[in-house]
């Protein structure tokens, strides 16, 4: 329908166009190999079977799949660590395994997005052996950031610089002689060392893997740390900011730090060779908006995740002032904006949405933490989906949430396999909670797993019931919410939309007007206030998170409507 509206809009963004390229309105799909399915049986998810899945998620409708590393690694950080970029880890299967992936997502139509890890290699890289054993000033060492280490007899660390995973990002090495010698940089595990990139060598090699795996078919990839590969050469002091390590300070000297746009813009002219058109998408935790606006400007990213707006808690002002601010910062790049809820580091928001809002959510959770309220977590968390998904631009969904997983929030400390926690003691429970093992059958040996039943995460008893069979086909079940709302933002063109705000619902009210490039209007309202509302006369409802109640939309739901 066209024409006047029954209330006020506020421009934000303007529509794009129908010869749009596939990657500004994609939405991707996060595979966590570990996790997804087990084809072996040895209780870790692997490639044949993430294979024999795939036609789950051409059902649930998704452009493209994204698969966290499974290249050659100890697996010190769940393949993050890696040994050799340009092989297959067995965990995980073959390079033949990985071939034939490929050509199955291509056949049913689905875009294969790898991992890339630059910032750091593993410690079993043979890099680092050859730097160790090459011993201190050779060019080995300058593939990584090695330096003497502090005070007369160089035990203290060159800088207070602290690792992501907790504890002193600085680790002393025995030197060749067998004495206590310099010290190299990980701002994660010891496992982790970063590499230098002002490093030749370094350089060459990426590119090789680039093309590595753009020869093998990818379509693109997911770029670890994007925003940390260069540091400070002067590496001055830098103590932990108030949030935290991961809290993103344009001040930090290992974060976004200018040199590592150049990188990017090398990479993208590489990418520019291969057709049909690859991508990147940038994991750079900066802020603010302008500031991570720069990865994806037009030489170099193609996307960059939206950390801004999973970082916001459910509340209406914020989200408001987030959903803007992202779409202005974009905009001024000519980038599209991508949104995300959950992925394989943060708390699934199934369960964060369920914790208070007001605190900033922990890194995990244990049996003796405050537990979410799972009931509000799955309502906010399927509101929260349909208001992203109605939004334009790119769209990333981590595994399991068309499910509406909960975090398993009640681990044994014995099972838990992040080295955040044992790096902090303890002190913080990490992030195996969001990568426990998906549930596909109820009542099958590790819900459908595998066949074997062995699981590297036990699974929690609640996974049973939200089991894909258990959702599959049944009206109002969250994979049948997923696939309606794929289904329909595919058919109104809600990826390439324009969208204004629409004003006079109320403070705690958000509502968009979407307008395809065809004219095709949908009205997007989540309602974040206590009481129930009435949607604007005039509109029929298309999609609602949950039900209505006597024609009102109530507290915390989201629906998608015509006008
Ligand atoms: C970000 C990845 O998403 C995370 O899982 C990993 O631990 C760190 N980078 C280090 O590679």
């Amino acid at each position: 329908m066209t024409g006047a509206t029954p209330f006020a809009t506020r421009e934000l963004h303007a529509p794009g166009s129908a010869g749009d390229p596939w990657w500004r309105d994609a939405v991707i799909y996060q595979v966590y190999p570990r996790s997804w399915a087990d084809a072996d049986g040895d209780g870790i998810g692997d490639l044949r079977g993430i294979a024999s899945r795939l036609a789950h998620l051409a059902a649930l409708g998704v452009d493209a799949v994204w698969l966290s590393p499974f290249y050659t690694s100890p697996q010190r950080d769940a393949g993050y660590d890696v040994a050799d970029h340009r092989d297959v880890d067995p965990l995980f299967g073959s390079l033949t395994d990985a071939d034939a992936l490929i050509a199955r997502a291509h056949e049913l139509g689905l875009r294969i997005i790898v991992d890339l890890v630059p910032n750091h290699t593993s410690s079993e890289h043979p890099w680092f052996g050859e730097a160790l054993t090459a011993g201190p000033g050779s060019p080995e060492r300058d593939r990584y950031h090695f330096r003497d280490g502090l005070g007369e007899d160089g035990s203290e660390p060159p800088t207070n610089w602290q690792s992501n995973f907790g504890g002193a990002a600085w680790t002393r090495v025995t030197e060749p002689d067998g004495r206590p010698g310099q010290w190299y940089l990980h701002l994660f595990d010891p496992s982790q060392p970063d590499l230098n990139w002002q490093n030749c060598d370094v350089r060459a090699d990426f590119r090789s893997t680039l093309r590595f795996w753009l020869d093998r078919g990818v379509d693109g990839f997911r770029v670890d740390v994007a925003h940390g590969l260069v540091k400070d050469p002067t590496f001055p002091p830098f103590g932990t900011p108030p949030g935290g390590l991961l809290e993103v300070t344009s001040d930090a000297p290992f974060w976004d730090q200018d040199g590592v746009h150049e990188i990017y813009r090398d990479w993208r002219e590489l990418l520019q060779e291969y057709s049909p058109e690859r991508i990147m998408c940038a994991e750079a935790w900066v802020s603010p908006a302008d500031r991570a606006a720069r990865y994806v400007r037009e030489d170099e990213f193609h996307q960059a995740f939206n950390f801004e707006f999973l970082d916001t808690p459910w509340l209406a002002e914020p989200m408001r002032d987030v959903i803007a601010g992202s779409l202005a910062a974009s905009d001024a790049v000519g980038a599209p904006t991508t949104w995300v809820l959950s992925n394989h580091d943060v708390l699934r928001h199934a369960s964060r949405l369920g914790l208070p809002q007001d605190e900033e959510p922990p890194n995990g959770i244990g049996p003796e933490d405050l537990q979410p309220d799972a009931a509000l977590g799955l309502r906010r968390a399927r509101a929260a989906t349909t208001l992203m998904l109605g939004l334009p631009g790119g769209a990333y969904v981590y595994q399991g949430e068309e499910l509406g997983l909960p975090e398993h929030t009640t681990l044994p400390d014995e099972a838990r396999a992040d080295p955040t926690f044992t790096r902090t003691r303890g002190a913080e429970k990490g992030r195996d909670g969001c990568r426990v093992p998906m549930p596909w059958t109820k009542g099958a040996p590790a819900l459908g797993f595998n066949d074997t039943g062995a699981a590297w995460l036990p699974q929690p008893d609640s996974y049973a019931d939200l089991a894909v069979d258990q959702q599959d086909g049944v009206p109002g079940s969250t994979l049948e919410l997923y696939r309606q709302l794929l289904a329909l933002r595919r058919e109104r063109d809600l990826g390439r939309a324009g969208l204004a705000e629409v004003e006079g619902l109320g403070d705690e009210v958000l509502a968009y007007l979407a307008t395809a490039p065809d004219g095709t209007r949908t009205l997007v309202v989540a309602n974040l206030s206590p009481e129930s509302i009435e949607l604007p006369a005039g509109t029929r409802v298309l999609v609602a998170s949950d039900e209505l109640v006597e024609g009102g939309l109530p507290t915390d739901t989201c629906v998608w409507a015509e006008i």
